[in-house]
């Protein structure tokens, strides 16, 4: 199948070697010892760690955006980061999914435990917004609506880690509420940096370009350090899917477990030891595990990769010697705009209903329909008001290379809700084309843009 494709790694084995080489080196030297600048003393006394993890999909089709979250809360408990500063946002409809085979639990790799136990729900359902995200890491209490009302109360000494993980396209995000636009996050990060309330803070984000929440956009000055799971203009990639040679997860699961750049970096922190690591260590284990699919990229504040990882992550004084193996294996990635098709088909085929069968296949139907509608509506727009150019060809015209995507971005959010208003939801999907950045940067006018959907789309 074209959409997605199986990469088996013969470098990670010999990188894996190389890390092991390292840790015993390290080992023998002691704590930290080797790096250029030692890490600061990962101790809490100097302040709080606070945690903001966000998925922004639901359902089952999207089960590992949620088990990313899940896991990477019980890995800061376990480091030593208390319930009541870590912040989650997940939709919660996997556990109790009525396609969810283990029914209350959640896995995030074939072999591995339940995450979901002990998850705070502090906001779930509709209540998954982006006001209330925003709300969250300004602490601004009185802004958020809904929820458990739980925000990062930070002050000057503490640090705040942030993972996000969902779809995402050139300068945005999904969200339960709707694209989250990177203006948008940078101007909440910009505000909480002029309230002087945190000390350093470390963002990880897996969605297609989503170096394009950053690049041109995040200041290096506001002690923010950032890893993408892929630079501005590729895709991520899901793993542990149906159909993976390797990894599988367990039969009656028809849908991947996670996504690439997040499960590696986080079964590489259970597997750190007491001696810690680098945030760059981190990024350059996590890069050469994704190579083959995506470059993981830095951004913000770079020499702040030298801290140590537990400084935002908590601890880790039992490392998982069990999934070294995992590790060492290769990685299947699929497409992640693409998951969603392999998991319906999955389903398909695990159902032992017919009724249950026809239901699935219309569904895919519809979703292929509406998938050819958008590339044939998005591509007529485009080649009506490029005078039928090719839209790919004149992507990022005139941009320089590191420059922000667009910088119009009210333009942009326009141009997407003038799309939606005549030709239909844009969806996870749609995101992928780039040809609305493109019209912003390339003069579009509103009202042509109105007058061609309505052409196009009547
Ligand atoms: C990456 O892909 C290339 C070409 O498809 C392949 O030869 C190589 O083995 C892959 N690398 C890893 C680490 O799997
Ligand atoms: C918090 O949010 C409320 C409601 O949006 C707003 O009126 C208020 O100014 C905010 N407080 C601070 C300190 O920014
Ligand atoms: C949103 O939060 C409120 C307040 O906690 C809660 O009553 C409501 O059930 C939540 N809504 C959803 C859809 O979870
Ligand atoms: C971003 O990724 C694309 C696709 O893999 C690649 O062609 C390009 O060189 C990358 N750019 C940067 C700056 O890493
Ligand atoms: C198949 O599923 C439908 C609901 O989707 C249910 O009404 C029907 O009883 C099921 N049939 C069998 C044979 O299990």
């Amino acid at each position: 199948m074209a959409g997605f494709k199986y990469a088996f790694h013969l470098i990670l084995v010999l990188l894996t070697c190389e890390i092991l080489r390292y840790c015993e080196a390290a080992r023998a030297r002691g704590p930290l010892s080797g790096l250029a600048s030692p890490a600061p003393s990962p101790s809490q006394a100097d302040g709080t760690t606070w945690a903001v993890l966000v998925a922004g999909s639901n359902e089952y089709y999207n089960y590992r955006h949620q088990a990313d979250v899940c896991h990477a809360y019980q890995i800061l408990k376990k480091g030593g980061l208390k319930e009541e500063n870590i912040v989650v946002f997940m939709y919660d409809d996997i556990a109790y999914n009525e396609y969810n085979p283990r029914k209350g639990v959640i896995i995030n790799s074939p072999h591995g435990e339940d995450v979901y136990a002990g998850v705070p729900k502090d906001y779930t359902g509709t209540n998954v917004t982006q006001n209330n995200l925003f709300a969250a890491i300004l602490g601004n209490k009185s802004m958020v609506e809904g929820g458990s009302g739980k925000v990062v109360d930070s002050g000057p000494n503490d640090r705040i880690f942030i993972f996000y993980t969902d779809h995402g396209g050139s300068g945005i995000l999904g969200m339960i509420d709707g694209f989250l636009y990177a203006k948008d996050l940078i101007d909440v990060l910009k505000l909480k940096h002029s309230t002087g309330t945190y000390k350093e803070m470390v963002i990880y984000v897996e969605a297609c370009e989503s170096g394009s929440i950053f690049q041109g956009l995040l200041p290096d000055d506001m002690n923010i350090y950032v890893q993408t799971a892929s630079n501005a203009t590729e895709d991520s990639w899901a793993t542990y899917c149906p159909g993976d040679l390797d990894h599988p997860p367990p039969k009656e699961y028809s849908t991947c477990l996670g996504d690439l750049f997040s499960v590696s970096w986080m079964e590489d922190s259970e597997t750190r030891g007491p001696e810690d690591e680098t945030l760059e260590q981190q990024y350059l284990k996590v890069s050469k595990r994704t190579s083959n699919d995506s470059h993981v990229t830095e951004y913000g504040a770079k020499e702040m990769h030298n801290e140590a990882v537990s400084l935002y992550q908590g601890h880790n004084p039992a490392p998982k010697t069990s999934q070294l193996s995992e590790l060492n294996s290769p990685m299947a990635a699929t497409y992640q705009r693409e998951a969603d098709i392999l998991s319906m088909w999955a389903l398909y085929k695990n159902s032992p209903n017919d009724s249950d069968k026809t239901k699935i296949l219309k569904r895919i139907e519809e979703t292929t329909a509406q998938r050819r509608h958008l590339d044939d509506s998005i591509s007529m727009i485009g080649n009506v008001l490029f005078n039928s150019v090719n839209p790919n060809s004149i992507r990022n015209r005139a941009r320089e290379p590191g420059s922000a995507v667009v910088d119009d971005w009210d333009c942009l959010k326009s141009m997407v809700r003038i799309y939606e208003t005549h030709c239909g939801p844009l969806t996870q999907y749609g995101m992928k084309h780039e040809v609305f950045a493109d019209m912003c940067n390339n003069g579009v006018s509103g009202l042509d843009m109105e007058n061609t959907c309505m052409t196009v789309c009547s």
